[in-house]
């Protein structure tokens, strides 16, 4: 019986311009994970089976990949092909405690954990990177053209300034920082956003390009001050990056309001994280202002807030 676990993540900085070749940073959020177990017992013949609390799939030994829609379907069947080997007879139990679409990277985290066991079961464990590209085909189901960043971070499991098509940058972080990451009540697809300010771009490149570029100084300034710990110096980022994702139309009321809210009770910062339009949030807090922050969030409508340090012990 073989384990593997991998985390959920937060964009903190530059989601939507990443996608056009900005960069953007994110961390991985180690206190939520989805791990996997792969035990060889199957009913014979059957393939590889999958148990999760809420989905249990049987799929056959020979799958065209090509034809394939389920993200964990296409996690085994790419990783068989990777190291070469048919389709064992194996049960795979997924268990995770990272909310679903809600831009905390749960489809990414489970392909990692999958591809990761599965990879040390059959004898041939694969380093991040080669985990990272597989996870990267596998985000294509959902995404349809996601820029990379999620499969990295998790893959990983670092801190990363992430320009798509570049190599991974892990950024050290100075002074550890404490975030809560709180869910907007409203789901909303990432690549229905994505597609969205694809539209505004090609409609308007000239109104649409000088925002992105300046998302992508957001996240170098912000860059700099989470390695050299001029942290408190992140909430005026943080607010102006929302506010340039607002000119890109993917924030929502929900989300502008936790934003407020969480400004009106002392954070130092706030902005949406993700594909926008609903999902997460972030903010920016001090120990002190916390746990006054996180009950003005959910008063606000939060239907759940994470307390996270960034760089340090995880709360
Ligand atoms: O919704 P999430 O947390 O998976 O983030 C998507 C980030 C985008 O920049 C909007 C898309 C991408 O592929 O980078």
């Amino acid at each position: 019986m073989i384990s593997a676990s991998a985390p959920a993540k937060v964009i903190l900085f530059g989601e939507h311009a990443v996608v056009y070749g900005q960069p953007a940073i994110a961390v991985p959020v180690s206190s939520l994970r989805a791990t996997a177990t792969v035990e060889y017992r199957s009913p014979d013949g059957l393939g590889v089976r999958s148990v999760a609390a809420d989905l249990a799939q049987t799929f056959p030994t020979q799958v065209d990949v090509s034809t394939v829609d389920s993200a964990l379907s296409l996690t085994t069947q790419l990783v068989c092909q990777k190291i070469g080997v048919p389709t064992p007879d194996i049960t795979i139990t997924i268990d995770s405690d990272i909310p679903i679409a809600s831009g905390l990277g749960s489809g990414a985290a489970v392909s990692t954990a999958i591809a990761r066991a599965l990879t040390t079961a059959l004898g041939h464990p694969l380093d991040s990177e080669a985990i990272s590209q597989l996870v990267y085909e596998v985000e294509k189901l959902h995404h349809g053209t996601p820029s990379g960043i999620d499969n990295t971070v998790i893959a990983y499991e670092q801190p990363v300034y992430f320009v798509r098509g570049h190599p991974i940058e892990s950024i050290t972080i100075a002074k550890p920082f404490h975030l809560l990451i709180a869910d907007s009540g409203r789901g909303a697809l990432t690549r229905v956003t994505v597609g969205e300010v694809r539209k505004l771009y090609e409609v308007n490149p000239d109104q649409i390009q000088p925002i992105l570029d300046a998302i992508g100084r957001i996240a170098t300034q912000a860059r700099e001050f989470i390695t050299t710990g001029m942290t408190d110096m992140l909430g005026s980022l943080m607010l102006d990056n929302h506010g340039l994702l607002q000119q890109l139309t993917v924030s929502s009321p929900e989300l502008d309001t936790l934003v407020k809210a969480a400004m009106e009770a002392g954070a130092l910062g706030a902005k949406l994280s993700g594909g926008g339009r609903g999902g997460n949030m972030i903010v920016l807090v001090t120990e002190q202002s916390s746990d006054e922050v996180a009950d003005a969030i959910r008063r606000a409508g939060a239907v759940r807030v994470i307390s996270t340090m960034v760089g340090g012990r995880e709360c």
